[in-house]
């Protein structure tokens, strides 16, 4: 394709997706496919000669759309949202085209600067403590992550390496190994998988301590279980907070259990993947009361702020303490201004990165804030508005909470029963949820996902949840 016929079809595939993202109704929510389907769909090789943009095109319908879940529907109610908007999707095809790999400053100063300053934008936005920003001229600053699963991941082999040095410095006939073998972390048995699994990758201990009736971890529970644990011989040294867990949007005292990592010199990071957009409206920030005590701060953006995976957003108060961490510095990658601008390489897992800090700008200044304040409040709004159907009809009940666009909610009575409602909803199609469960508790979950989602979608969704309820029920009966 040379760039007058990428003028022609880049035009034409805008107009696919516009008029994908416009008709999206209109499709089923939840495909019907089986395991296996595209083999049977596609040659089992690539073609030998080029093929015409036509047939390619063609195979859109025919191949990829009877398989794809439609995350941005109005009836998807699944997870949590995944964000989506025209103003990421225009930056994501320049920063396509640009294609520079943001690795060090030298390598694309933009790509660098940019991000530098996007993350004070954001930062500000959520009222961070100035520590976390640039813009304070101390350690902090923010780096735009792949996602929440890779930045507890880089906080928590940040806070591994702090420990093993302060540990070596105190008894220098330690091994790294000794060391390891005795670091132990925390996080609430409602916590993400990836803390869990960061533990796996980072090779030390996590352990899940019990939350309150609220789903909270608080910070008794962390000091006992501290205190235990030095009593043993081990070094607690990472604790994971989360802010908006995923079975249910609770929120870990972060108050609490910041005092006591302040006090135990443990690293605090906290993974606030999904609730974190909403901090941008001023009413929602008491639930990031205790942020002063973190190390390290996540959310994604690309979760319910409009930019499009992949875009998660870390705030570190040290900077240094990663840069320790993750430096290695072969000639290759060496540049006159080292040092004088973060090398984000040093940030991160992997060595390149892209330009997705176009995405923030053109989301942030497009919107504004105001724009995407109005945009959390609706989806609030509109969890509410589904939380009082629910409360108005006795058979159901509220499991958890709702403070933000999640809502958590059962049949009343056994789980064998929801299970079955769940299964119902789904094989109906014309909704999409998944399940939860918090103890023995099997529930609902009814997540605001969709970009433009109004009462009209949460009334079509109760309607049909109430229809097949019935019909449960009654059968049951
Ligand atoms: C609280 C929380 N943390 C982490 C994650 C994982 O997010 P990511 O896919 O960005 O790693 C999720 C996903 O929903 C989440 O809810």
């Amino acid at each position: 394709m040379d760039a007058a016929e990428f003028r022609q079809r880049g035009k034409e595939m805008v107009d696919t997706v516009a008029d994908y993202l416009e008709n999206i109704q209109k499709r089923p929510v939840f495909p019907s496919v089986q395991p296996g389907y595209i083999r049977e769909l596609v040659p089992e090789s690539a073609p030998e000669t080029a093929e015409s943009w036509e047939d390619l095109v063609g195979d859109i319908e025919r191949v990829v759309m009877p398989g794809v879940t439609h995350w941005h529907h109005p009836q998807f109610h699944a997870y949590f949202p995944t964000a989506n908007s025209y103003a990421a999707l225009c930056a994501d095809m320049l920063s396509d085209a640009i294609g520079c790999i943001g690795f060090s400053w030298a390598s694309s100063p933009a790509c660098t600067e940019l991000e530098m300053v996007m993350m004070d934008w954001l930062g500000k936005m959520l009222d961070l403590p100035q520590e976390f920003l640039f813009c304070s001229g101390g350690k902090g600053g923010g780096v735009i992550q792949g996602t929440a699963s890779e930045a507890t991941l880089v906080a928590l082999l940040a806070a591994r390496n702090q420990t093993i040095h302060r540990e070596k410095e105190a008894n220098p006939a330690l091994t790294e190994a000794d060391i390891m073998a005795r670091m132990v972390g925390y996080c609430s048995d409602q916590a993400h998988s990836s803390v869990e699994r960061a533990g796996l990758l980072g090779a030390v201990k996590i352990v899940k301590l019990s939350s309150d009736k609220k789903q909270s971890l608080r910070g008794e529970t962390l000091a006992q279980a501290v205190q235990k644990d030095k009593e043993k011989g081990l070094i607690p040294f990472f604790v994971c907070g989360t802010l908006g867990t995923t079975p249910s949007c609770a929120f870990d005292n972060i108050e609490e259990l910041g005092a006591v990592c302040n006090l135990e010199k443990i690293w605090l990071h906290i993974d606030a993947a999904y609730a974190g957009s909403a901090f941008i409206c001023p009413e929602f920030r008491y639930l990031l009361s205790g942020v002063q005590f973190a190390d390290s701060f996540n959310f994604n953006p690309h979760k319910w702020l409009r930019v499009t995976f992949d875009c998660s957003a870390m705030w570190i108060k040290d900077s240094s303490k990663l840069v320790d961490a993750f430096n290695v510095d072969p000639l290759y990658l060496k540049h006159d201004n080292q040092g004088k601008v973060p090398d984000y390489r040093h940030w991160q897992i992997p060595l390149g990165r892209r330009f997705r800090s176009l995405k923030l700008w053109f989301v942030l200044r497009l919107h504004g804030i105001k724009g995407l304040q109005e945009y959390i409040r609706q989806h609030v709004k509109l969890a509410h508005e589904f939380e009082a159907l629910v409360l108005a009809d006795e058979r159901f009940e509220i499991v958890a909470e709702v403070v933000l666009g999640l809502v958590c909610f059962r049949l009343k009575g056994a789980n064998d029963i929801n299970e079955q409602l769940l299964q119902r909803i789904n094989q109906d199609g014309r909704i999409h949820l998944v399940p939860s469960k918090i103890g023995n508790t099997y529930f609902l979950r009814f997540a605001v996902c969709a970009p433009y989602a109004e009462s009209k979608d949460v009334q079509f969704a109760w309607t049909v949840l109430t229809e097949l309820a019935t019909e449960l029920l009654k059968e049951k009966k």
